[in-house]
């Protein structure tokens, strides 16, 4: 019999309560508690009764065996096999979240029809648009002519009794997660159960079969991909399409990845039709820069394997207020606080009563430490009005005693600068005057103080 019992789920976080509350004190998210019935058969077999089967133990093998190499499902889409770590593996299931109208139907569907070919049947299951509407949208992406199997539906089981047909589909995408849901469940779509619960059948179903299941899920205000956290510990691979409103860049950046690595990022710019891929990001991220102006700064960086320069801008404004804005675009504005208290203490710079706005040029997000020497040289260069020259690049991290420390690959930003015709750059002492066959003109900065005072000289 199937038994159900009722819980307390935070719609936000996902923990479970055993009573309602109006603030969950996992998360701290108010309103957010929603009652659940879970039906306890339907999902992970049989819960109640007696004890089934004799238990025999489990059989130990060694870490070395016969398995043979998974052959990978390439796209053809360059930034998007990469992220993924070559290609979909056959069997695993990929999470790709992102902000409403971000380009994330766009972006699979454009996969799906990369990777439809007569041998290989991909079905394309929509629970947000009528088949119509990603019909435009095909023709509109010039892929109306592949063969990818195309399903308006909500409902896992039914999903699921066409996915498992023999020679099912090899790839399954659905869009998205928080359309789905299972009926024996009585909560609405898109609530933490039933986004749960119906991830965990399409996943189970599909790794029975062996097909690939790509899984769009919508994210929160807060970042979150919305309610449950717990779909990302259901997943093998965990992507985010991210980007900033009114800029046509797009990025794919891997969060978690069982499959390979994580700090891989793909670069897009959305067109007129469709993602287009971007092989040279920093030739774009610099597209735009104006020579020799106060305030802004070239930081060299790497994302995963991938060099990338881009312009990190600030803007250092006497303040109306008593308490000085700090504002950022695409940094952390913990890092920032903490580079200017440093640029205060260290270099003697009077930044308290005066408003600092960051920007990273282009709509990247930095998440290195390494851009602290680019920021605080931007920020010097506003205060002070002397521009860094244009042809000059800048890494390394900043210590609270103002120390500018070492950063990971070295060799790989300096040669990225120079081959987009950048002649020198402003790096962590430890190996100063080594331009790493880059050719460029290094200079060691050992520290705050030394950074202000060469940006004061001009
Ligand atoms: P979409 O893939 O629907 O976003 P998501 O599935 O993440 O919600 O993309 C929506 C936006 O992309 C929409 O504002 C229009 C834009 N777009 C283009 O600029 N070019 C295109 O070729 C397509 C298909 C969409
Ligand atoms: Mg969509």
């Amino acid at each position: 019999m199937a038994k159900s019992t009722t819980q307390y789920v935070c719609q936000s976080c996902g923990s479970v309560h055993p009573r309602w509350a109006g603030r969950c004190d996992a998360c701290g998210e108010w309103n957010s508690i929603s009652e659940e019935t879970v039906e306890q058969v339907p999902l992970g077999g049989k819960s109640s009764g007696k004890k089934r089967g004799s238990s025999r133990g489990v059989e130990f093998v060694p870490l070395t065996g016969a398995e043979e190499q998974v052959a990978r499902m390439q796209t053809g889409i360059a930034e998007f096999d990469r992220v993924l770590g070559g290609g979909l593996v056959p069997g695993s299931a990929t999470l790709i979240g992102g902000d409403p109208g971000i380009g994330k139907s766009t972006l699979l569907l454009q996969a799906a029809a990369a990777l439809a070919v007569p041998s290989r049947r991909v079905a394309y299951i929509s629970g947000e648009e009528a088949v119509d509407q990603v019909r435009m949208r095909a023709q509109r992406l010039g892929v109306e002519g592949k063969p990818v199997e195309l399903a308006a539906a909500t409902e896992v089981r039914s999903i699921l009794a066409a996915l498992d047909a023999p020679d099912g589909p090899s790839v399954a995408v659905i869009d998205s997660i928080q359309t789905m849901y299972v009926d024996a469940l009585d909560s609405a779509p898109g609530t933490v159960g039933q986004v749960r619960a119906s991830a965990q059948e399409l996943i189970r179903g599909a790794k029975k079969r062996g097909a690939a299941l790509l899984l769009v899920g919508h994210v929160t205000k807060d970042g979150a991909i919305a309610g449950p956290r717990v779909l990302e510990h259901m997943v093998d691979t965990v992507l985010y399409f991210e980007g900033e409103r009114g800029h046509p860049f797009r990025i794919l950046r891997g969060v978690k990845n069982r499959f390979g690595p994580t700090d891989e990022i793909g670069v897009f710019d959305m067109r007129e039709k469709g993602l287009e891929e971007v092989a040279n990001p920093s030739a774009l991220f610099l597209a735009d820069r104006s020579e020799d102006v106060a305030g802004a700064a070239v930081f060299a960086g790497v994302e995963g394997t991938r060099p990338m320069l881009v312009e990190i801008q600030a803007l250092v404004a006497p303040s109306a207020y008593g308490t000085p804005r700090r504002a950022v675009v695409g940094w952390d504005t913990n890092r920032l606080a903490m580079v200017l208290a440093v640029l205060e203490a260290r270099a003697g710079l009077d930044l308290g009563g005066r408003d600092v706005y960051l920007n990273v040029a282009g709509g990247l997000r930095i998440g290195e430490p390494a851009a602290d020497l680019a920021a605080a040289a931007a920020i010097i260069s506003s205060l002070t009005g002397n521009p860094i020259p244009s042809d000059t690049v800048a890494f390394g991290e900043i210590g609270l005693s103002g120390e500018v420390r070492e950063a990971g690959q070295r060799d790989a930003r300096l040669k990225e600068a120079a081959k987009l015709g950048f002649k020198a750059a402003l790096t962590p002492p430890a190996r100063a005057g080594k331009s790493g066959g880059s050719g460029l003109n290094i200079a060691g900065i050992k520290d705050v103080a030394l950074l202000a005072h060469r940006i004061a000289e001009g």
